[in-house]
């Protein structure tokens, strides 16, 4: 039976930063249906209750991170919920016992992440050893995970390990663990300290092009993504490297977990609750997320909904840096009304709540909250994506399912998922530019709206074939699978 261990360090409902939680947690939970032996670890941080977690009994020393010597962790170990996959927890409390995954909410990375990552990615082999189980793969993901394909590959000290394999994804170039070279005292030994090659990019140190350089296996998270990422335009610097990894690199694009995203059954939707057959309730649900944020609720106008992480990636320069924005024109010249969830950059929060007190038709709940990010899925006729690059993007394959047609850039997982309106044809499942750029997300905008006024036959079919489009695991996992059997599996 394939013995595989999942190295991450975000998992639902434990930790999220972003759509990686969503991706490790499902499929996870789609190979856990599979006869494989699966189990995952991942660091306590502070907001993890220990109640209810079973304690190893002894602490395991882990070398290096803090200062030279052993450093002491806690494991704990639960579950994730709705499976009997175990979950083990790393604790330390130093490096975890604070709020924020790798920062505080909105500040830069934690000044000490090489450490506390490193000491993390030295534990997921302690706890190996302490389990007595030598998994067949390592699947790890993003810079936070990078190090342990590296240190497999040290195999003076990883001896046990010398035939498991490792599988790195990409889920963001754009994070890559960037740490003064300094640092690498807390990942060597003192006697490794001149061999850092691997570690090193640009005079600095580089986690995720360590995991590059040494993972057997790289995947990310769309077809067209892993052809973008191995050009300038997309690399963020590693676009050589991964050229020369680009036999090993493969993309698989994400599956989407329709137990949380689905209409019919989305407990945030009650009990207005529809599905493609039946979605007069859908209006219901725009009435509703109309009267919760205060705008007018009139059925005739349409509504664009976003939901977002304010970052370069995500297009917001394009969209709502004052006096160049195409957002305040779209408000001011078209008859619409827009919803945005998100936060992030400062500068970007204050302009939108700006804008939000100028323009009725605009309104902003800044900050997280899942429920609202779910009512907005369900109660929009639009959703909006003008991202700079989108490995794979989640948002647009529920706004899919939950018929809030989506309006993306023809970039990453964009590309793959939504299938361009034809005006001609009628076909299509959204609406898809190409250059990113204030004009043409005006453009686009208007297009959608006057499709909304002029061809609303067309606005329902394009909604009908995107809420038919089937973006389950099992496809993707089971090519995950594929990838495991690489791993010679006893
Ligand atoms: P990324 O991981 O790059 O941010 P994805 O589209 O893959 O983009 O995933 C984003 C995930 O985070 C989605 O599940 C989305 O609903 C959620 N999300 C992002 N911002 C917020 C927010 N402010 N409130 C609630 N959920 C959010
Ligand atoms: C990253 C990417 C996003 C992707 C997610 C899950 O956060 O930005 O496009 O969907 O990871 O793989």
């Amino acid at each position: 039976m394939l013995k595989l261990m999942m190295v991450t360090t975000e998992l639902l409902p434990f930790a999220k930063t972003g759509g990686l939680a969503d991706m490790v947690t499902a499929l996870s939970g789609a190979l856990g249906k599979e006869n494989i032996d699966l189990r995952i670890i991942m660091p306590r941080y502070y907001n993890i209750d220990r109640a209810g977690l079973k304690k190893h009994p002894y602490p395991l020393g882990v070398p290096v991170p803090y200062g030279y010597g052993e450093e002491w962790i806690g494991l704990y170990e639960g579950v994730l919920p709705g499976t009997e996959i175990p979950v083990y927890f790393v604790d330390h409390e130093e490096a975890f016992g604070r709020d924020g995954v790798y920062s505080h909410p909105g500040e830069e990375g934690f000044k000490d992440n090489a450490k506390r990552f490193s000491l993390f990615n030295k534990a997921v082999f302690q706890v190996c050893r302490a389990l007595d189980w030598i998994p067949d793969v390592f699947h790890c993901h993003d810079w936070a995970s990078s190090l342990v394909p590296y240190f497999l590959k040290k195999e003076e000290q990883y001896r046990e390990f010398s035939s498991s394999g490792s599988m790195l994804t990409i889920h963001n170039l754009g994070y890559q663990g960037i740490f003064s070279l300094d640092d690498v005292r807390f990942l060597q030994h003192e006697r490794d300290l001149h061999s850092v090659s691997t570690l090193e990019y640009s005079g600095a140190l580089n986690f995720l092009k360590a995991g590059i350089m040494s993972a057997d296996l790289i995947t990310t998270v769309s077809p067209t993504y892993a052809e973008e990422i191995k050009t300038a335009r997309y690399g963020y610097g590693l676009d050589g490297i991964l050229r020369y990894r680009q036999h090993d690199l493969s993309g698989i694009l994400n599956g989407v977990d329709y137990d949380q995203w689905d209409p019919e059954n989305d407990p945030f939707l009650e009990p207005d609750n529809y599905t493609a057959s039946k979605t007069a309730s859908k209006a219901k649900v725009k009435k509703k997320l109309q009267k919760e944020m205060g705008l007018n609720t009139d059925s005739s106008v349409p509504l664009i909904g976003m939901v977002t992480r304010l970052a370069e990636q995500k297009g917001i320069n394009e969209l709502f840096t004052p006096g160049t924005g195409s957002l305040y024109s779209i408000l001011n010249d078209f008859n619409v009304q827009v919803v945005i969830l998100g936060s992030g950059e400062k500068w970007c929060e204050d302009e939108i709540s700006r804008l939000a007190s100028v323009f009725s038709n605009l309104s902003v709940w800044i900050g997280y909250n899942d429920r609202l990010a779910h009512l907005i899925e369900g109660g929009s006729d639009f959703f909006l994506m003008p991202s700079r690059y989108e490995p794979c993007g989640l948002n647009q394959l529920y706004s899919l399912k939950y018929g809030s047609i989506p309006i993306v850039r023809n970039t990453g997982g964009l590309a793959d998922t939504v299938v361009n309106y034809n005006q001609e044809t009628g076909e299509g499942t959204g609406f898809v530019f190409d250059d990113l750029n204030p004009h043409v997300l005006y453009n686009v905008a208007g297009w959608a709206v006057s499709t909304w006024y002029d061809r609303r036959r067309d606005i329902t079919r394009l909604r009908k074939r995107g809420m038919a489009e089937d973006f389950s695991w099992k496809k993707s996992s089971d090519k995950y699978l594929q990838l495991y059997k690489k791993f010679g599996i006893n």
